[in-house]
């Protein structure tokens, strides 16, 4: 595994030798921000040695070098989800590429389903911390000392810092935001009420089928990490709606301009 994440990290090396410390995972809600970075290199994910290859679900995105404002950053437009069939090394490999290439932040988006009954179909949840339902472990198997200890702690794996910070660019913005804990589910099955039930029961505020993994191997390798969910579609008891790829997009699409907003001021702010 470490000769390929470096293999791979001298690739993109050679390829663009600006090393950014910034790197954000544009997933759903967050793809308009590419339209706000100066794109200086892309490159697809079929493009670079070990990266995982793409499933049916269509392409499988790419890597973007560039400038948020003057903040060198790397961005990935495109995720890897466990329910496509990747083992839980493949999702993951990307991050470890990133803190080969000298990553220390690491911005990351999703859609959720939300549990709290304050919250909206639409609402901003910004994660404080999480619950991995996942039924396969990405640091399971041999420990690399060089890409972190065996036994790492999770007690701020959500950065208390960039909390504060967002807070204060949506409190400044006028825009609400929540707060919560992401339950990581594997899906692909939306949760049934039952389901939905049980994750607000033990503690969650919103589910969704991506970010924990990656989230682990960031804090494995001592990157700080912030995430903030968009709230699709509600799993409250009561109301749970029918949900859909459809309608998780479309309340996606609408609530993309605060999410970007806030994810480019923070970026360029710290
Ligand atoms: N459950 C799981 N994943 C999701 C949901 C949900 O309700 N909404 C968007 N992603």
């Amino acid at each position: 595994m470490l000769e390929k994440i470096k293999e791979t990290a001298t690739f993109l090396k050679k390829e663009y030798p600006v090393m950014p410390e910034t790197a954000i995972i544009l997933g759903t809600g967050l793809g308009e921000l590419v339209n706000h970075i100066d794109i200086e290199k892309e490159i697809p994910y079929q493009h670079i040695p070990n990266f995982p290859v793409s499933t049916v679900e269509g392409h499988s995105g790419k890597l973007i070098f560039g400038k948020l404002g003057t903040k060198e950053i790397l961005a990935m437009q495109g995720r890897f989800h466990y329910y496509e069939g990747y083992d839980m090394k493949q999702v993951t490999f990307p991050v470890r590429v990133m803190k080969q290439l000298g990553i220390k932040h690491l911005f990351v988006s999703n859609a959720a389903g939300g549990m709290n009954p304050a919250f909206a179909v639409g609402d901003l949840m910004i994660i404080r911390d999480h619950i991995n339902l996942f039924p396969e472990h990405p640091l399971r198997g041999k420990n690399f000392e060089e890409l972190g200890v065996r036994f790492p702690d999770m007690s701020e794996a959500y950065s208390k810092r960039l909390i504060d910070k967002a807070l204060k660019i949506a409190a400044d913005n006028n825009i609400k935001v929540q707060q919560g804990v992401y339950v990581g589910t594997q899906g692909p099955t939306f949760e049934t009420p039952a389901e939905y039930k049980y994750f607000h029961t033990i503690g969650g505020d919103a589910v969704g089928m991506s970010t924990v993994p990656e989230v682990i191997v960031a804090r494995h390798g001592g990157i700080e990490v912030f995430a903030i969910s968009v709230i699709t579609d509600l799993g409250v008891e009561g109301i749970v709606e029918k949900a859909s790829h459809e309608e998780v997009q479309k309340a996606a699409a609408a609530a993309q301009p605060k999410m970007t907003l806030i994810m480019k001021k923070l970026v360029e702010q710290f």
